[in-house]
């Protein structure tokens, strides 16, 4: 999958992934705690927000680092920027601007960011080592990014499943060794050895045990069908018969998770932190 296709994909998704964004920004926040946290996002800060998507994080990254600081959000689909530019007015937030680009062609100043940070992005990355060479480029000497990426299937059964359900009934395979996928930097170690070789000293790897949390399963399926580009991509050209059965699939699948308190889902992600060397 190129650019052109990864853009389209997102353009696409990007109302419902606003739609759901408040419920990923629940479930992801102890990962993102930690990323800011090794990212160093603090007062005074300038910060720049890769995949920013419809920037839950950024408005979070925004009030962190204060008046004195900033944030600039940068996604591949221009719908997406959007999405944050309305939010952060409508949040009263003067400190955050937005550019649109592939993360991998970054127009940012050499040497002008304090942090760099990225949930849920580089592994849906055309080339995310190019994207992880232009946020070296971009920070300052003794800068530093941090970034989350979802582990393994095993440890994430919740996304693992519906993703072969989908790709059985389309009749398509995993993405191969190297190619954009949700676990496609999950191995332990992969996504730190791209950091090492992009550039970045003091890299480290921390593991974050999560769950999602929707009051039944059907919240789960009408988000995976909304909100996540990836999977909505898989089944989009097939037939609708096709669909509607991988869809029902998906459903009954995802009731595996439920319990007398809702809709109750493990999930495993990487926090990988590295810092520009002075
Ligand atoms: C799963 S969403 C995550 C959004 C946001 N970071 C969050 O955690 O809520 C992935 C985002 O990556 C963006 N994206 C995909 N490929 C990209 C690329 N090559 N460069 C920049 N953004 C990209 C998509 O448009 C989408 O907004």
């Amino acid at each position: 999958m190129n650019s052109t296709e990864i853009r389209r994909q997102w353009e696409n998704a990007a109302p419902g992934w606003a739609r759901w964004e408040s419920t990923v920004a629940a479930w992801m926040q102890p990962a993102t705690d930690t990323m800011f946290s090794l990212a160093g996002v603090s007062p005074g800060a300038r910060v720049l927000d890769i995949a920013c998507g419809a920037g839950s994080q950024t408005l979070v990254a925004a009030r962190s680092v204060g008046a004195d600081g900033h944030v600039v959000a940068s996604d591949i689909a221009h719908s997406m920027v959007q999405h944050v530019r309305e939010n952060a007015r409508a949040a009263g937030l003067a400190n955050v601007t937005t550019l649109v680009g592939a993360a991998e062609d970054l127009a940012v100043d050499p040497n002008s960011f304090d942090a760099v940070i990225c949930r849920l992005g580089l592994m849906l990355f055309a080339a995310p080592a190019n994207a992880l060479t232009a946020a070296h480029r971009a920070l300052r000497p003794g800068g530093r990014l941090a970034a989350v990426v979802f582990t393994t299937p095993d440890a994430n059964p919740f996304m693992a499943r519906p993703l072969q359900v989908l790709l059985r009934h389309s009749g398509k395979t995993p993405p191969a060794p190297g190619r954009p996928g949700i676990f496609s930097l999950g191995a332990p170690g992969r996504l730190a050895a791209l950091l090492t070789e992009a550039g970045f000293a003091d890299v480290h790897e921390r593991t974050v045990s999560l769950h999602l949390r929707l009051p039944a399963a059907a919240d789960a399926l009408t988000m995976i069908q909304q909100a996540f580009g990836l999977y909505r991509a898989i089944i989009e050209d097939s037939p609708e018969p096709v669909r509607d059965a991988a869809w029902a699939e998906v459903g009954s699948t995802l009731a595996s998770f439920e319990s007398p308190s809702g809709f109750v889902a493990p999930a495993e992600v990487i926090v990988v932190a590295g810092t520009r060397p002075a």
